[in-house]
């Protein structure tokens, strides 16, 4: 049993200046750094630190040896990586001293995943494994068809969304995770309860995650519903990486054989740790850090109605 994740890593080059760069202007820094990014590398990095088999699936390019690392660190197993001597994604990040950010994304290398890699990749896949996707590659449509062709059962954490989306084959989906933005824009609606309609009309055999930011998670599958508060967070530090924790802890939780409600409670709590520190990957919660906070009684879901 494991998780066959295919998905973006990204460079991320983050720029801290007072204000963000104007049409012509040429400007300095205030300071650099580097980080591992990507929406695929942080829930690799989530899946494994909740105890996860993991396999990246994608691609890298050139000078991201850093990349690999991160992945390497968490215990991400790499051998189905494929290498090419292209750029790799990457993104320029100016964070200004409000604290907003302006982003520019290449995709590079996860734009060059092929037909034929997905096939050999998914010949190492059984059926009580999981493949995930998220919205930073190319082919996410062909990889969904291919893996449920198979039997094997398929997670999309649709994010981020843009208007392909729809076209996906969604419906073959065994769980689709979105965020309130996400979920509204691709049901069309703007309320909680019409954009869960909406999506397990259009896809009624898939289940839907719809977490809520703040007011926490909304679950529909065909037996059950189940509505949960978010734990209340004392220090608020950074929201990056609080769905890329979820995704990773609630997938380890089922693999593991855990019910759906205690799956949810376990990625809300370990979402809330991630959320008071600092960065993305980074921020990710040790499997034995939620374990912790889970009987700490300090973490507690509510369930609403
Ligand atoms: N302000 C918050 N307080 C407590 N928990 C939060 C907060 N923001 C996010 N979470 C937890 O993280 C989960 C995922 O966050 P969300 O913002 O919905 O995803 P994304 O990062 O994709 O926008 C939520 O369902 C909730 O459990
Ligand atoms: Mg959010």
């Amino acid at each position: 049993m494991k998780v066959i994740n295919v998905g973006s890593l990204n460079l991320d080059h983050v720029y801290r200046v007072d204000r963000f760069l104007l049409p012509g202007e040429t400007k300095s820094s205030q300071s650099y750094k580097i980080t591992a990014g990507g929406k695929g590398l942080n829930q690799s990095i989530a899946l494994a630190k909740a105890g996860a088999t993991v396999y990246h699936g994608g691609v890298v390019g050139e000078n991201c040896e850093l990349l690999s690392q991160a992945l390497r660190d968490a215990g991400v197993h790499l051998e189905h990586l494929m290498h090419l001597r292209e750029p790799c994604g990457h993104a320029v990040i100016q964070v200004d001293d409000q604290g907003q950010n302006c982003i520019l994304i290449y995709g590079g290398t996860n734009r060059m995943l092929s037909q034929q890699y997905i096939d050999d990749l998914l010949d190492h896949s059984c059926s009580d494994d999981i493949i995930l996707v998220q919205n930073e590659t190319n082919l996410v449509d062909y990889i969904i068809e291919q893996a449920a062709r198979r039997g094997v059962r398929v997670a999309m954490n649709a994010a981020p969304m843009s208007d392909e989306v729809k076209g996906y084959p969604l419906e073959k989906l065994h769980w689709l995770i979105v965020n309130e933005i996400e979920g509204a824009q691709l049901a069309g609606k703007k309320n909680y309860g019409e954009i869960m309609d909406g999506l397990r009309a259009a896809y009624p055999q898939t289940a839907i995650a719809l977490t809520l930011g703040s007011e926490g998670v909304w679950y529909r599958d065909q037996h059950q519903d189940i509505r949960l508060s978010a734990c209340q967070i004392s220090n608020l530090v950074d929201t990056t990486a609080a769905g890329d924790t979820f995704v990773g802890y609630f997938l380890e939780s089922i693999l593991s054989g855990a019910r759906e409600r205690d799956a949810l409670v376990r990625a809300s709590v370990a979402s809330a740790l991630a959320i008071e520190r600092l960065g993305a990957a980074e921020s990710i919660p040790l499997a034995d850090e939620v374990r912790k906070a889970l009987t700490s009684g300090r973490y507690t879901v509510e369930a609403l109605a």
